[in-house]
């Protein structure tokens, strides 16, 4: 199939790009580099340096390239922004996301997925997390997805939307080949800034919280390798042939793991210590949030590859040890 991949110079979405064309399929880009990296897409493949709230380009970019399915990772991503300016999230993350679904479907392309986010959950009352859950955000990011997850339900029964949200977990690793990895700018993730502070590249790991009702007093995350995302989306190709249809996954290993697990795997696999500042909590984050993804292994066949922290963190290693400082184009 030939896909659109919104934001596929960003993090998770250049990853599955790789994997589409390992698969067979013909990726073209839309980004406009606003956090992604040019350098992490392959030399050949069709890049378009246009923003999603352009729905002229748009219209242009539909009526030449012919797509069959889009997928959407464009998306701003930072929750403590979000809190301090939520219009630029809501312009960004809904409303160019309604610009892009009004230019589909005025070109009959009726195939999307979608990147959610464990965070349209807020803060549950039970866990493991299963999809059916209420869904109550506690920040305007958090927030911007659920809207747009509700957008999606009426698109499917109104207008015949074929459509899957992937609600992921903590992303993580990187290609196992090393060839591209996370690169954000600023880094808010945890295996990037414990493995840049063990490099020296950070004074210090600050971990918010050690009083948390935890096993080791810090907070517990899914982190699932981003290789295992790319692979749900494309598992999932074969339900969006039936229209009018909307699928909600949550995507996690279900395993959760602490912050000083994390901290113990970056110091074992790099053989380099993580210095670490001990802070108090950080208002908004839930002590525990992990997946069940029982749905997305019954009904795609989905099993994640990397089930455990150790080898997610070999993969990020690999990335940031032959590239400290990422794609180095900022
Ligand atoms: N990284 C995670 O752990 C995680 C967890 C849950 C959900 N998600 C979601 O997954 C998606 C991808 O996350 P990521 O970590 O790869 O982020 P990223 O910032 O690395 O990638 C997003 C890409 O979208 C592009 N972009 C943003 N707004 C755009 C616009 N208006 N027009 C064109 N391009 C635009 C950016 O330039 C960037 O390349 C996001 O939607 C995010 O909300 C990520």
């Amino acid at each position: 199939m030939k896909i659109l991949v919104c934001g596929g110079a960003g993090y998770i979405g250049s990853h599955c790009v790789r994997q589409l064309i390992a698969a067979g399929h013909e990726p073209v880009i839309l980004d406009n580099l606003a956090y992604g990296h040019r350098a992490s897409l392959p030399a050949g493949v069709r890049f378009h340096d246009v923003g999603l709230a352009d729905a002229a380009a748009l219209d242009r970019l539909f009526a030449t390239e012919r797509v069959d399915l889009v997928m959407h990772f464009a998306a701003f991503c930072y929750v403590g922004e979000s809190v301090q300016s939520p219009l630029k999230y809501y312009l960004n993350n809904v409303s160019a996301t309604y610009t892009l679904l009004d230019s589909m479907m005025r070109h009959g392309v009726k195939k999307f997925v979608f990147s959610s986010t464990c965070a349209t959950f807020g803060i549950p009352a039970t866990l493991p997390l299963v999809e059916g859950m209420p869904q109550a955000p506690i920040n305007p990011y958090g927030q911007t997805k659920l809207d747009v997850e509700n957008a999606l339900k009426a698109l499917a029964h109104g207008q015949g939307l074929s459509c899957a949200v992937f609600r992921y977990f903590n992303a993580a690793g990187a290609a196992e080949d090393g060839s591209i990895g996370e690169d954000h700018e600023p880094e808010t993730h945890l295996i990037p800034l414990a493995i840049g502070a063990a490099q020296g590249l950070r004074p210090e790991l600050q971990v918010f919280g050690t009083d948390y009702p935890t096993p080791d007093g810090t907070c517990l995350r899914d982190y699932v390798h981003v290789d295992d995302l790319s692979r749900a989306h494309i598992a999932v190709f074969d339900k969006l042939a039936q229209p009018g249809a909307a699928y909600f996954y949550n995507l996690g290993t279900g395993r959760p793991t602490s912050v000083l697990e994390v901290i113990k795997a970056v110091e074992k696999i790099t053989g380099l210590k993580v210095p670490v500042k001990y802070s108090p909590r950080r208002e908004g984050d839930p002590p525990a949030l992990y997946a069940n993804s029982a749905k997305a292994q019954a009904e795609l066949g989905w099993q994640p590859k990397f089930m455990t922290i150790e080898p997610i963190v070999e993969t990020a290693w690999r990335w940031h040890k032959q590239k400290p400082k990422g794609y180095g184009d900022r």
